[in-house]
């Protein structure tokens, strides 16, 4: 469908819903109440400097890091409003251990995975940070009123809709229901998100690569070997590739769509190693997977798997990402064959 600019979101949701006879309307106000709730991180966020609510709260999340203020903050305004929007039976977050229940009787028909502040490292230096999202329809019957496990265990592939907001220079939200990757940009003089950027494509070829190189040490001798390639001057190949890293996925993931790029974040053996890399599965690298190959691109784990067909075992599970621009991502995976 052509969309002209100037379509606020709301009005894009709908007009999606009536291509979709058999839509009940729950999916359109899920994702509402998700953007208000969007757009009220947003705006503490940019306040972040000013209110004193940068630095530690002292707490420690589940994957044993430091909790920031922020990341609490983002968390509790998503989990407060979703519990009670009538449309999810349960949620999962980084910042959560267990599963986290709706509010009795307000079950319903879908769940919601979602990293509240990813790049949280990144807020006491004023770089942009961002919230992503999963959104699943239950397993389980709606008579059996609250969700489980099970319900938040699903493949990526089973995604309904995927999608991130960045607070960067501006805000933007980024989300597909299976139709293609649509940005919207936050105007806000009036608190609407706006189409920006219809239709996303990735290009088929990467002007960027992307990963944390002070892990070089660390990686498998084909990863060390596929990085040094890019980095060889080939200009019929349009090698080197240019380096950017900023370490807040949704930023890095955001910056390569645009442009064309590859991810990595592979396994490493630092510390205890990080055999499944750093990455979770259910609210970093399934969203991020769902979004490139709508847009073109793919996401691979680098083992032999594309990141859409894992069956997840836990909520909290990690998996090797390699994702970007579909040439890219298949020289990683000749590497990595090689071995
Ligand atoms: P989070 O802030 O949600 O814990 O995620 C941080 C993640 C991700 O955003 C980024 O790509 C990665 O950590 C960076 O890790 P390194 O600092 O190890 O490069
Ligand atoms: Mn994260
Ligand atoms: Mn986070």
């Amino acid at each position: 469908m052509n969309r002209p600019l100037g379509v606020t979101v709301s009005r894009y949701i709908l007009d999606n819903q009536r291509l979709h006879p058999e839509a009940t309307g729950e999916l359109s106000s899920l994702l509402s109440e998700l953007i208000v709730a969007a757009k009220t991180i947003s705006a503490e966020v940019n306040m972040a400097g000013l209110a004193d609510i940068i630095g530690l709260s002292g707490k420690v999340n589940v994957q044993g890091e430091n909790v920031q203020k922020m990341d609490e903050f983002a968390n509790n305004t998503i989990k407060k409003r979703m519990a009670s929007c009538g449309y999810l039976c349960a949620m999962a977050s980084e910042e959560d251990e267990d599963i986290i229940p709706v509010v009795d009787g307000y079950e319903g028909k879908y769940t919601l995975a979602f990293d509240p502040l990813d790049g949280s490292s990144n807020i006491d230096v004023n770089v942009s940070i961002g919230t992503i999202f999963s959104i699943h329809r239950r397993r389980t019957s709606l008579t059996m009123g609250q969700g489980a496990k099970e319900d938040l265990l699903q493949k990526g592939s089973e995604q309904v809709v995927a999608g991130y907001i960045i607070y960067g220079s501006s805000t933007m939200l980024v989300f597909t229901t299976g139709d293609g990757v649509h940005g919207f940009t936050l105007d806000p003089s009036v608190g609407e998100f706006f189409l920006s950027h219809p239709n996303l494509k990735i290009p088929a070829r990467a002007k960027y690569f992307s990963i944390n190189e002070g892990n070089s040490q660390y990686w498998d001798d084909s990863i060390k070997r596929y990085i040094s390639y890019v980095k060889e001057i080939d200009e019929a190949d349009g090698r080197p590739l240019s380096a950017r890293y900023i370490g807040t996925l949704v930023s890095d993931f955001h910056r390569n769509l645009i442009t064309g790029g590859i991810f990595l974040y592979p396994s490493d053996t630092k510390d205890a190693g990080k055999p499944s890399g750093k990455l979770r599965l259910l609210y970093e690298a399934a969203p991020f997977a769902m979004l490139i190959e709508q847009a073109g691109g793919r996401a691979i784990t680098g083992d032999g798997r594309n990141i859409l067909d894992i069956e997840p075992e836990s909520l909290h599970q990690r998996v090797p990402l390699i994702i970007g621009s579909k040439h890219d991502v298949d020289t990683v995976e000749n590497f990595l064959l090689e071995g």
